[in-house]
């Protein structure tokens, strides 16, 4: 390998906050079992906090970014993995704490690897991410609660966003009748494509008025927006529906009512892609290959960056301009 690589990287000193390249040696990186040669990462929310100001994200500076990332093991002092494996790593601390994927070379442990399944590609699996992870896991929790596509529609909040866009395309594919509630009027065409029935402006999902009950819409929601969406949406959900919460695009507040949970059974289930266990995370990965498989999914947006183009894209999720997916091709 070479003596050094290139990475993203943060940093803030007083009120100067900067996000640029730096070359970095192998020693520079934490001392955990597995290096790897990163193939390709991705743009998440998060991924944004972490390259603004006041993200809240970071909490130690200098620091290289990147929630997800999918590679070669180079070396390996864990006994599970071998030079030349495949792996992808979501979730736990990484691109938070642990420096993460926005990075040529990387140190894992190997607790946090999951080999990339057969029948995927470094590319498509970073075309899911922690987005598409997230997704796939809502949709599970929702079907452990119960649902299926014979119980009517399932809304989709925060539709044009990663989790979202690829939540629609998902519950499509398997058959349930989606409902997208966006901000973005323009988004229409692009929402039809992902196999959306019907779509929702966002001030008439959440136009002020929080009803403790009101009328029953929706079998479940995949909920990215949380605050006061994440109380309308609980409020129209049918008798023993559920609701995935998911995000805080919109809020971390959410005033609801105690109502739609003792009067019409609804369940909210919270849903946990950074330390999903590793038995669930490795059976949502199988689904991404299966029965939760888009990758084929024409209409999906998604496009391909280098490292260099990162730092303006990383501001534009945060202002909400993002449509669909952006992947990071490391070489
Ligand atoms: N629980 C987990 O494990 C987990 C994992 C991944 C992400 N997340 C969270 O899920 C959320 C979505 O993540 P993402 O990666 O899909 O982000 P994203 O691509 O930025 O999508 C968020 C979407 O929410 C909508 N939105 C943005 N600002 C809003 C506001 N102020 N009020 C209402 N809607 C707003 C926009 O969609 P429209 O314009 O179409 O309305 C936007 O595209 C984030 O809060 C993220 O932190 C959680």
């Amino acid at each position: 390998m070479e003596n050094s690589f290139q990475a993203l990287t943060v940093d803030k000193k007083g009120k100067q906050f900067s996000v640029r390249l730096n070359r970095y040696t192998v020693d520079k990186l934490p001392d955990d079992d597995v290096l790897i040669r990163v193939r390709y990462s991705d743009i998440n929310y998060k991924d944004g906090l972490a390259g603004t100001p006041d993200g809240k994200i970071i909490r130690t500076y200098p620091f290289i970014p990147g929630i997800d990332l999918a590679g070669e093991v180079v070396s390996s002092r864990d006994p599970r993995f071998h030079t030349g494996d495949s792996v992808i790593a979501t979730g736990y601390d990484i691109g938070v704490t642990h420096f993460g994927g926005y990075s040529e070379y990387v140190r894992m442990p190997g607790d946090w690897l999951v080999p990339l399944p057969k029948a995927m590609t470094f590319k498509q699996s970073m075309f899911y991410g922690t987005a598409g992870f997230t997704a796939a896991l809502a949709i599970q929790r929702l079907e452990d609660s119960g649902l299926t596509p014979s119980q009517g529609k399932v809304l989709v909040t925060g539709a044009t966003g990663g989790v979202g866009s690829l939540a629609i395309a998902m519950l499509s594919k398997r058959g349930y009748r989606v409902v997208a509630e966006s901000g973005k009027a323009a988004a229409k065409d692009y929402l039809k494509q992902l196999g959306t029935e019907e779509i929702i402006p966002r001030f008439k999902v959440n136009d002020g008025a929080i009803r403790p009950l009101a009328h029953q819409q929706w079998a479940a929601a995949v909920d990215t927006v949380g605050g006061s969406a994440l109380a309308v949406v609980l409020s129209q959900i049918k008798q023993h529906g559920s609701v995935a919460a998911c995000g805080n695009a919109g809020g971390n507040h959410v005033p609801a009512t105690i109502f739609p949970f003792i009067l019409r059974g609804v369940s909210l289930v919270g849903i946990d892609s950074v330390y999903c266990p590793m038995s669930l995370r490795l059976k949502i990965w199988h689904r991404l290959t299966n029965d939760l498989n888009i990758s084929d999914q024409s209409g999906l947006i998604s496009k391909e960056i280098t490292l260099r183009e990162l730092p303006d894209q990383l501001t534009d999720i945060i202002k909400g301009k993002h449509l669909g997916r952006t992947l990071v091709k490391l070489c």
